[in-house]
């Protein structure tokens, strides 16, 4: 076969496999549990086992159902975490043109967060529910940044980790949690999120985009663990190929799974929904445990 028959066949090939029904309605609904333990070095010894759900890129929306959403708490509370993670993303915005904090919401974006909020209404976890927000959260206008937070925090108790930090006490030690704005708005600052926080204690940083590494190594703080969404894993990933979109600066490096850099671990998770279009393919969608390890 001439190199462009092989070509020509394989991408009939694609285009067949893409169009096959199957691979259309099960990708995006095929929702996967991932347990993912990390070992924390300096990780106090009353937190060993300590059980962070990750959810993340949720995108309530036309092309994403209540009934996927609904599913991705019960998994989480099937698991019966700790602390509940919601990384950012909660809903679709598109005015990314003229930047952030754009006064007013996108049409649409009040039902599509009643819709999540109401999914996501039966998380619970003894140690809290913290949560940053995604670019597509401020996309979607400064009302819909401020419905979000208020939707959620009047429903599930969600802290708003808005480069902030948390203190989360066990027995006589303790541990923090913190959270960035997203990386590609001006209100993303490390530098605030870190503030009172003793050197050594342990850190995991909330952080939609993974590329908040980019900062870290930059302001060269002890981070132990960071906890990210955003890529969507690719969302469509092709064999031998990858994922041909990724919105990252870092390339392919932060595309999903746990990624180390130095002694700090990432956490990409593909999240729950999908964006752009109504498809996943080779990139099911997860909710992620992570469980954290002293040794
Ligand atoms: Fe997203």
């Amino acid at each position: 076969m001439t190199r462009r028959k092989f070509l020509v066949n394989g991408l009939r090939a694609g285009v067949v496999l893409l169009g096959t029904k199957g691979v259309y309605n099960t990708s995006r609904y095929n929702l996967e549990l991932r347990r993912v333990a990390l070992l924390v070095p300096g990780l106090p010894s009353s937190f060993d086992g300590f059980k962070i759900a990750l959810l993340s890129d949720i995108h309530s929306s036309a092309i994403v159902s209540e009934g996927l959403i609904s599913m991705s708490a019960r998994m989480c509370m099937d698991e019966v975490p700790d602390v509940i993670a919601l990384a950012g993303d909660f809903i679709t915005g598109t005015n990314h043109v003229g930047g952030s904090g754009k006064v007013g919401m996108e049409k649409g974006a009040r039902e599509y967060i009643q819709r999540c909020a109401n999914a996501l209404s039966t998380l619970k976890a003894p140690m809290g529910i913290y949560g940053v927000l995604g670019n597509h959260d401020f996309w979607s206008g400064k009302d819909a940044v401020d419905t979000i937070c208020k939707s959620f925090t009047d429903k599930i108790g969600v802290v708003w980790l808005r480069n902030k930090n948390f203190r989360i006490k066990r027995d006589a030690q303790s541990i923090y949690i913190l959270g960035v704005d997203d990386h590609w708005q001006r209100s993303c600052s490390l530098v605030d999120a870190c503030r009172g926080i003793d050197i050594k204690a342990v850190k995991i940083l909330l952080s939609h985009n993974p590329d908040i590494n980019i900062d870290i190594e930059f302001s060269k703080k002890k981070i132990d663990v960071v906890l990210s969404g955003h890529t969507h894993g690719g969302q469509i990933v092709f064999p031998f190929i990858g994922a041909p979109f990724l919105p990252s600066t870092s390339g392919q490096k932060y595309i999903s799974g746990v990624v180390k850099d130095g002694t700090r671990q990432t956490y990409i998770t593909t999240g729950v929904g999908n964006n752009m279009v109504p498809m996943r393919y080779n990139c099911p969608p997860e909710v992620a445990i992570i469980t954290l390890k002293s040794s």
